[in-house]
C-alpha cells in the first residue's frame, strides 16, 4: 500500500514537473463558443498548468493558476452595429451570412480584442509560454502570438471539420462526403450537392485567403508591436500549426480522413458538466407524468422576437399537449400562458436534457445543443436558422432521431403533427438512445483526448515530425498535378502516334485508288 502511495506521489510530482505555461486565446464572446471552450482551459489548470486565458467571459472563481485577461465586454451584435432579428437570417444565403456576419463581425471583433485595455496591458508584459492555443474562428491575427512567444500553435474549433484549415494544412478535402461547414445543401452527395460544395469551398477560400487574411495582417502591423523579424504570415502560421482540435466525432459526423494532428474531440464540454438541476426545475420535471418538451433556440436567438403568427401557432400547439413544456423565453411577460408551459430566461440545458422525463427537444440545431441532445439520447425537432444548423439537423435526421421543420413552414398544423409523431413513435427515442451510446463509446473521454494531445505537443516541442510532409512540397507536387499532366501528355503522345501511323497506313493503302477517283471526278 505504501509502495502504491509512493508511486502515486511520484506520478503526481512528475506530472507537476511537466506543468507548462499555456496561453489560451478564446476571446470570442458568443456564449455557445464559450460553453465548448471553457472546460478545456479549466481542465488544463486543474492538471497543474499555468493557464493564461484571453476571454470575453469571466469565470467567477478561477483556480489560482488560471489567469483571465478580459476582452471588453461587448456582444458580437453590438460590434457589427446593432442587434439583428436573428429570425430574419433564415432567408440569408450562405454568402450573405459570410459577408454580413462572419467576415464583417470577425474583423470588427478582432479589432475590439486588440483594443481591449487588459489585452493591451498583457501584450506589453514580458511573458514566456510553452504553447499558444487559439480558437480557430475569424480572429487569425491573434495566431501571431505563437510567434511573439516563440511557442508552438494549437487550434481548436467549436464547429466540426474546417475546410479552410484542411486546404492550408493539406488535409484531404473529401468534397464528395465532407460538406463546407456553413453551406446548406439538401443532398450533399448528389451531383448538384457536390458541385455546390466545390463552388463554395473555392469561393470561401479565395475570399478568406486573399482578402480576409490580408485584413487580419493589417491588425498585426497596427496593434502587435515589437515582433521578432521576420514575422511569418498568418497563412504560414496556420500552415505550421501543431495541433487542430475539432468539435466533431465520427459517431455523429460523416467519417472523414484526418491527419494525425487533426483530432476529433466532439462532446468535450459534456463530460464534467454539472448534472444538478435547480430545485424548482427538478420538481417540475420530476412531476411531469406525461413527460416534458423542451424548447430553446440557443444563446443568440431570442424566442420573443419570433413573428406574432408563428408565436401564436407554437403556443396553441403547446396548449393542446398534455406534456409539460419548458421554453427559453427572454421576457418577463407572457400573455395567455398555457398552464403546462414553464418559461425561463435561461435554462441549464444539458442538465434539463439529462432528465429522463424529457421526451423531445425543439431546437434551432446549433452544434452544442445538438451534441447535448445526442449525448443524453433525446430526439430533436429542428428549426434551423443559420450557419451550420441545417447541416447538424440533417445529420441527426438521417440518423433517425430528428425531424427538420423549416422555419417558413411553422404553423399550428405542421408543428402539432411533428410533435405528435416524435412523441408517439418510439423509433425516434430508440435511435436517440442508440446514438447516445455510440457517442460515448470511446477509448478516452473527449476532454481527456484533448488533454492528451495538448500535452503531447508540449512534451514534443510542437511535434514537428507529425505534420503533413506535403507541406514541404509545392501545391502542384502535393496534388500530383505534375505527374497527372505527365501521364496525360504520354497518353496524348501515344494517341497522336497511333493516329499518325494509322493515317499513314491508310493513305498508303488507298494511294492507288485516289488518283482513280480524281480521274473519274474530272471526267
Ligand atoms: C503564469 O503565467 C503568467 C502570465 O500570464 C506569468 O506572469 C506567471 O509568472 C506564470 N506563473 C508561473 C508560476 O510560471
Ligand atoms: C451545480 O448547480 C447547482 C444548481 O444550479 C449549484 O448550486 C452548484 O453549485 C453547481 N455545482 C457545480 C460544481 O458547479
Ligand atoms: C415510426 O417512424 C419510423 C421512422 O420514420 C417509421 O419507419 C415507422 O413506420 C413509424 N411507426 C409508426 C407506428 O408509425
Ligand atoms: C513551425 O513551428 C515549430 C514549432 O512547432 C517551430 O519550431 C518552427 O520554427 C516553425 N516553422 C516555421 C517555418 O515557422
Amino acid at each position: 500500500m505504501d509502495a502504491l502511495k509512493c508511486v502515486l506521489f511520484l506520478l503526481t510530482v512528475a506530472n507537476w514537473c511537466e506543468s507548462a505555461n499555456i496561453l489560451y486565446v478564446v476571446p470570442f464572446t458568443s456564449k455557445s463558443h464559450y460553453i465548448m471552450l471553457k472546460p478545456i482551459g479549466l481542465e488544463l489548470a486543474r492538471r497543474g498548468h499555468n493557464v493564461t486565458v484571453i476571454t470575453g467571459h469571466k469565470h467567477p472563481n478561477p483556480p489560482p493558476n488560471y489567469r483571465q485577461v478580459m476582452v471588453d465586454d461587448r456582444e458580437i451584435w453590438d460590434v457589427i452595429g446593432g442587434i439583428p432579428n436573428v429570425f430574419d437570417m433564415v432567408q440569408a444565403s450562405t454568402e450573405t451570412f459570410h459577408h454580413n456576419i462572419l467576415w464583417k463581425g470577425g474583423l470588427a471583433f478582432t479589432e475590439l480584442v486588440l483594443n481591449s485595455k487588459e489585452v493591451k496591458q498583457f501584450l506589453a508584459e514580458d511573458n514566456k509560454f510553452d504553447l499558444v492555443i487559439n480558437e480557430q474562428f475569424f480572429q487569425e491575427s491573434l495566431y501571431v502570438l505563437a510567434h511573439k512567444y516563440n511557442a508552438p500553435l494549437a487550434l481548436v474549433t467549436t464547429f466540426g471539420n474546417c475546410m479552410r484549415h484542411n486546404i492550408v494544412v493539406r488535409n484531404p478535402l473529401q468534397l464528395s462526403t465532407v460538406l463546407s461547414e456553413f453551406l446548406t445543401v439538401e443532398d450533399p452527395t448528389s451531383f448538384s450537392g457536390r458541385l455546390k460544395n466545390l463552388y463554395f469551398t473555392i469561393y470561401e477560400y479565395v475570399y478568406w485567403r486573399f482578402w480576409y487574411l490580408e485584413e487580419q495582417e493589417k491588425f498585426v502591423k497596427k496593434y502587435i508591436k515589437g515582433l521578432r523579424e521576420p514575422v511569418p504570415s498568418l497563412y504560414d502560421l496556420q500552415k505550421n500549426v501543431s495541433l487542430m482540435l475539432v468539435n466533431s466525432h465520427f459517431s455523429f459526423d460523416p467519417p472523414a480522413a484526418y491527419l494525425p494532428n487533426v483530432v476529433e474531440i466532439g462532446g468535450s464540454h459534456l463530460i464534467r458538466s454539472n448534472t444538478t438541476l435547480p430545485a424548482d426545475l427538478q420538481k417540475v420535471l420530476d412531476n411531469a407524468k406525461h413527460g416534458a418538451v423542451y424548447m430553446n433556440f440557443g444563446s443568440n436567438v431570442r424566442s420573443t422576437e419570433m413573428p406574432e403568427e408563428k408565436k401564436k401557432a407554437v403556443i396553441n400547439v403547446f396548449r393542446k399537449l398534455k406534456q409539460t413544456i419548458l421554453w427559453k423565453w427572454e421576457d418577463d411577460n407572457f400573455e395567455n400562458k398555457p398552464d403546462n408551459l414553464i418559461v425561463r430566461k435561461w435554462m441549464p440545458q444539458n442538465e434539463i436534457l439529462a432528465h429522463p422525463n424529457i421526451k423531445v427537444f425543439i431546437s434551432h440545431g446549433g452544434l452544442i445543443g445538438t451534441q447535448e441532445a445526442t449525448y443524453n439520447g433525446v430526439p430533436l425537432i429542428g428549426i434551423p436558422i443559420y450557419a451550420d444548423q441545417y447541416n447538424n439537423l440533417l445529420q441527426a435526421q438521417s440518423l433517425g432521431y430528428a425531424k427538420i421543420l423549416q422555419y417558413d413552414d411553422i404553423n399550428e398544423e405542421t408543428l402539432y403533427k411533428l410533435l405528435n409523431e416524435v412523441l408517439t413513435n418510439d423509433s425516434y427515442v430508440e435511435k436517440a438512445k442508440e446514438m447516445s451510446r455510440r457517442f460515448k463509446d470511446r477509448p478516452l473521454s473527449p476532454l481527456d483526448t484533448a488533454m492528451f494531445w495538448i500535452e503531447y505537443v508540449i512534451r514534443n516541442n510542437g511535434a514537428e515530425y507529425w505534420k503533413n510532409p506535403a507541406l514541404e512540397l509545392s501545391w502542384i507536387a502535393a496534388h500530383m498535378i505534375d505527374v497527372y499532366l505527365f501521364i496525360l501528355g504520354v497518353v496524348l503522345l501515344i494517341l497522336y502516334v497511333i493516329v499518325k501511323v494509322v493515317s499513314i497506313v491508310f493513305s498508303a493503302l488507298s494511294g492507288t485508288s485516289k488518283p482513280k477517283k480524281q480521274k473519274t471526278k474530272r471526267s
